[in-house]
C-alpha cells in the first residue's frame, strides 16, 4: 500500500516490517538495522546476495556516536556541506552495528538522507534504518513511490510517499578505511566537489558491492548487469548504431538532442537545456518507461563526464550489454 502516514511507516518499523522511504536519491527498502529478523527480510525481497553489504541512514551526526561509531576527520569536513545529503561514509563499524549489515566485513556505510518525510521518520526511531535501493536486485533504482508499488508491492506492507526523487541517481560513497579518502560509487556529489573539501580523494568506482554480483551461475566470474532494463542497452553515441535497427524498434535515451526517424515517444530527452542535474533526475523513470515499451533496444548517449555525469554514465555502463 502506498501512502503518507509517517506513523503508520514508524508503526510497522517497530514491529520490524519492511517499509519503502523516500529519500531524495532513490527510494529505499529500510528495517530496523539492529533487527537481525528485519535486515534478513530485506536480502530476502530484494533476491539480493547476501555477501552486498547496506547503509544505515539516520538522521544526524549524533546518532551515529550513540551507536559507538568513531568519526573521521575528513568525515567531518564533509558533513558540513554534504549531510544532510547525497553522501555515503564508509567508515570502522563498531560492536553496535550487527555483522549482516556489514556482510561480516569491519567498515560500515552511514549516510544521513535529505528528505523531509525520513529525516522525520528517522528522528522519531530509536534505531537506525539499513535500506538499499528499493528495487529487485540487478534491476533499475526507483524515483517514485510507484515505481516501488509496482515491483515489491506485494511483498511489504507499506511505501511511504515522499514524491519524486530529486536526485535520482544514488548517493556518492567514500570510504575513510585507507589514509586517503577513496570514492567508491559516483553519485548525487561529484568528485570534484569532494576534492574541493579534502583535497586528494581516490577515485575507484565499482569497489562497491554492486560490482561483483554475478547474474548467472552458470556463468561465475561474468559482471551482471546492474541497474539493468529487461531491453538490451547500448551505451554509446546512438549515431553509430542506428543503421542495426528498425527505427520504430529503438528506444533512445539523449540529454538535449532529438533523432531523426525514431518515433517522439520512443525518445526521453532528459534535459532539454542540457542540465546535468535535471537530466540525473529523470534517467531511472525514462529507463523504466523505454523499458515496459514494445521496442528491440535501448541506445544511451554518453554523457559529459562531469559533475553528476559522471553518475550517469556509470549507471547506464553498469546496464549495458558489454
Ligand atoms: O542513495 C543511496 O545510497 C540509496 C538510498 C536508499 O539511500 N541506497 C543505496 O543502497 O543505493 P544500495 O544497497 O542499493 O547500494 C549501496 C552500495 C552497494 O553497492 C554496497 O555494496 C555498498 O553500498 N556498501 C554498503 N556497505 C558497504 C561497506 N561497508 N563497504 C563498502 N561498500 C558498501
Ligand atoms: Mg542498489
Amino acid at each position: 500500500m502506498i501512502g503518507t502516514d509517517i506513523q503508520e511507516a514508524k508503526r510497522l518499523l517497530e514491529l520490524g516490517e519492511l517499509v519503502a522511504i523516500p529519500t531524495e536519491t532513490v527510494y529505499g527498502l529500510a528495517a530496523n538495522a539492529f533487527n537481525a529478523q528485519a535486515v534478513a527480510n530485506i536480502y530476502t525481497v530484494k533476491n539480493r546476495p547476501s555477501f552486498n553489504p547496506l547503509i544505515i541512514h539516520t538522521n544526524s551526526l549524533e546518532r551515529l556516536l550513540e551507536w559507538d561509531l568513531t568519526l573521521p576527520e575528513g568525515m567531518l569536513a564533509l558533513a558540513k556541506h554534504f549531510s544532510p545529503g547525497p553522501l555515503t561514509y564508509v567508515i570502522p563499524k563498531s560492536n553496535r552495528i550487527p555483522d549482516m549489515i556489514t556482510a561480516g566485513t569491519s567498515a560500515v556505510a552511514v549516510r544521513i538522507p535529505n528528505h523531509p518525510v525520513t529525516l522525520a521518520l528517522l528522528a522519531s526511531l530509536p534505531f537506525p534504518l539499513a535500506a538499499p535501493s528499493a528495487n529487485p536486485s540487478g534491476y533499475v533504482s526507483p524515483t517514485q513511490a510507484l515505481h516501488v508499488e509496482q515491483q515489491l508491492g506485494n511483498q511489504i506492507p507499506y511505501v511511504l510517499d515522499g514524491g519524486e526523487c530529486e536526485v535520482g541517481v544514488e548517493s556518492t560513497i567514500i570510504s575513510f578505511l585507507d589514509e586517503t579518502p577513496t570514492l567508491l560509487r559516483h553519485g548525487g556529489v561529484s568528485i570534484e566537489q569532494l576534492r574541493a573539501i579534502l583535497g586528494n580523494v581516490l577515485d575507484k568506482p565499482g569497489e562497491a558491492g554492486d560490482e561483483i554480483v554475478t547474474d548467472n551461475p552458470v556463468a561465475p566470474g561474468q559482471l551482471a548487469r546492474h541497474y539493468a532494463t529487461r531491453h538490451p542497452l547500448i551505451h554509446d553515441n546512438p549515431h553509430l548504431h542506428l543503421a542495426n535497427y528498425a527505427a520504430a524498434r529503438v528506444g533512445i535515451l539523449s540529454l538535449s538532442t532529438t533523432y531523426e526517424h525514431i518515433p517522439v515517444a520512443q525518445q526521453k530527452v532528459l534535459s532539454a537545456t542540457g542540465n546535468l542535474a535535471e537530466a540525473a533526475q529523470h534517467l531511472f523513470a525514462a529507463m523504466r518507461e523505454l523499458d515496459a515499451m514494445d521496442i528491440d533496444v535501448i541506445l544511451a548517449e554518453r554523457f559529459p563526464q562531469e559533475g553528476i555525469g559522471r553518475a550517469i554514465n556509470d549507471r547506464l555502463k553498469r546496464a549495458s550489454v558489454r
